[in-house]
């Protein structure tokens, strides 16, 4: 059986990533293709445990190490009970976050650096690296405004639930924005970089294109 695809979606908070990775599940779906859709932190039992304990910014504060190792001992899971499975089956994966949102969050935003969250990568995750990157990057300030408009609605939905980086300061955006633009830069054949301020549709086109150069379509439907 051959290998399945690996796909990540990636960009800052805000970014509409979650959007686009329902429209392109949509889209697969369509095509006779049945992708597996994970998000990390979260995916597994044992990483929406994690999940929690990092997001919640009313739990115990969390050491910048700390929230580093919480990331990869997620994503180890996630790796060994959907992401592996899946991908030796033949599948698709969609991932909303993976190891680029570690070096962009970790490694920019907290300053812990690129090589950290690389060597940890290698140890952790081995050679499985995503077959293609789509990274959501529109202007950091409409980011910044959709990510502070979010945060409002959770505080007022939630509380501090789930907040803890969305109430990070503009200058660790600004970190994460930079380091992701590195990223796209160092590795240019795996992510596509999708910038500019694009409606909902344009992103989606735009998607569905680098997608379908990498994806055998079973049926076309459309
Ligand atoms: P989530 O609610 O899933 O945000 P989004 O819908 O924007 O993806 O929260 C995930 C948060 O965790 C997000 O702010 C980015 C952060 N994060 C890291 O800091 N490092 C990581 O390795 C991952 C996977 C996420």
């Amino acid at each position: 059986m051959p290998r399945g695809l690996f796909i990540t979606l990636e960009g800052l908070d805000g970014s509409g990533k979650t959007t686009q990775i329902k429209k392109l599940a949509a889209w697969m779906l369509k095509r006779g293709l049945r992708p597996v859709v994970t998000r990390q932190p979260g995916g597994t039992a044992s990483g929406d445990r994690i999940r929690a304990l990092l997001l919640d910014t009313g739990s115990t504060p969390v050491a910048p190490m700390t929230e580093l190792a919480l990331m990869f001992a997620d994503r180890a899971q996630a790796i060994a009970e959907v992401i592996e499975p899946a991908l030796a089956e033949g599948k698709i994966v969609l991932c909303d976050r993976f190891t680029d949102s570690t070096e962009a969050y970790q490694g920019g935003g907290r300053q812990l650096g690129s090589e950290v969250v690389l060597e940890l990568h290698r140890l952790v995750c081995g050679a499985l690296k995503p077959d293609l990157t789509l990274l959501l990057l529109p202007s950091l300030k409409l980011s910044l405004d959709r990510a502070r408009r979010r945060n409002d609605r959770h505080l007022a939905q939630n509380g501090a639930n789930e907040a803890r980086f969305e109430q990070e300061e503009e200058a660790f955006f600004r970190r994460v924005w930079q380091k992701y633009r590195e990223i796209a830069k160092r590795e240019p054949e795996r992510v596509i970089l999708i910038e500019g301020n694009l409606a909902i549709d344009e992103v989606h086109e735009q998607i569905v294109e680098a997608v379908s150069e990498r994806v055998v379509i079973v049926s076309p439907r459309a």
